[in-house]
């Protein structure tokens, strides 16, 4: 098979029988919306990641769209954000009305920058929205504390980071909500398109099961203007029977990155990433950086020994055409606009093994060694 960049295929095979009993289960019974399926997720994703609740939602995007919307959060309003993330994070505050508000990110960890965050503070912001970038857990105990005082949420995407734990809470739990993807590549992916939010706050989960639905729990009965976003069954059955591997998921790829650390320390022109030796990374991504002149050559070689990479992500959003309209320059965010030109995403997934690493590491040797920059 090569050396795959994700895995959904293999963690696949891992639940085929079980999800394919499960999915002529649902087809006997003939709910093919809502359901068991989906309750019975909901309480181990609530139970696993130690929140009270957890709702089940179309896709990630939807799970940061809807908890913004849930909080209130619209025209008037900024929320902050890092400039170095997935675009749907910002498109996720912009299709509230609010106001994306961006800061750059730590030069060592990649993560928000969280005294840039405090800094751009003013009296409209509402939310602030860390991303914990790569499967990385943004350290958030000190800001929980200060945005609670100045009644300033604090909302997790946690997208790339299902399985995180640090100082013994998981993402997903710190802030007020948490937002997962369920996409299929994700440490804990669906089969298909799907999302969910963690959340303590019981008032803020009924809100949710509601917007999510049309405005209301029960049928035609509409208590304000929802949405049509939930989590499909059949989707549901898949994330509960793979939730049941996460932490075994997890080991692996810290696992394959201690690999990786391993045969590339020494190796000059490439950068690994810098995280804590706890259980607070997931490695959704495994991320290295060269000098930009050289990125596409080096992609170009591995490419053409059968290893594909990929960029995550080339462009900070505010270098993008759809939100060329917020108001920072080329330069606004030094650190995030370096490292677009810089980073490299190399495989990453519970199949990579030591012969892969050593082979990928031979290989970068080789086109290292040769590239004058
Ligand atoms: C950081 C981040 N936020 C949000 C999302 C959106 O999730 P989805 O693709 O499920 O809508 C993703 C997914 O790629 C992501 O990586």
């Amino acid at each position: 098979m090569g050396i795959l960049f994700s895995s959904p295929q293999v963690e696949f095979q891992v639940i085929r029988d079980e999800w394919l009993e499960g999915v002529e289960e649902v087809a006997r019974r003939g709910v093919f919306v809502g359901g068991t399926p989906v309750t019975s997720f909901e309480s181990a994703f609530a139970q696993y990641t130690g929140s009270a609740y957890s709702i089940g939602v179309g896709n990630g995007t939807d799970a940061l769209f809807l908890t913004l919307k849930a909080l209130g959060i619209g025209p008037g309003d900024e929320v902050i954000t890092a400039a170095n993330t997935f675009i749907a994070t910002v498109e996720a505050i912009h299709h509230t009305g609010a106001t994306p508000v961006l800061v750059d990110c730590d030069p060592d960890t990649y993560l928000i920058d969280l005294e840039r965050a405090k800094q751009a503070v003013t009296p409209r912001t509402k939310a602030i929205l860390p991303v914990h970038l790569y499967g990385q857990m943004v350290d958030l105990s000190e800001l929980t504390v200060w945005a609670e005082a100045r009644n300033i949420a604090i909302v997790e995407d946690s997208a790339q980071a299902a399985g995180a734990r640090l100082h013994g809470q998981m993402a997903g739990t710190l802030g007020i909500a948490g937002c997962f993807s369920f996409y299929p590549d994700k440490n804990l992916g669906a089969l298909g398109d799907g999302g969910g939010i963690t959340t303590s706050d019981p008032e803020l989960a009924s809100r949710l099961r509601r917007i999510r639905n049309h405005g209301g729990e029960a049928k035609y009965r509409h208590e304000f203007p929802g949405f049509n976003s939930r989590l499909d069954p059949l989707q549901a059955i898949a994330l509960e029977l793979k939730l049941k591997h996460l932490d075994e998921w997890s080991v692996k790829r810290r696992h394959a990155a201690s690999l990786y650390e391993h045969y590339l320390q020494h190796l000059g022109g490439i950068v690994l990433p810098k995280h804590r030796q706890d259980e607070s990374h997931v490695f959704h991504l495994y991320i290295v950086r060269v000098d930009a002149a050289i990125r596409d050559k080096v992609r170009k070689h591995l490419q053409k020994k059968g290893v594909l990479t990929a960029i995550h992500y080339p462009s900070p959003v505010h270098l993008t055409e759809a939100f060329a309209h917020l108001p920072y320059e080329q330069g606004a965010f030094p650190v995030s606009e370096r490292y677009a030109r810089e980073i490299v995403s190399l495989p990453m997934n519970i199949s990579i093994t030591e012969e892969d690493v050593k082979f990928m590491a031979e290989e970068l040797r080789a086109v290292l060694g040769t590239i004058q920059v």
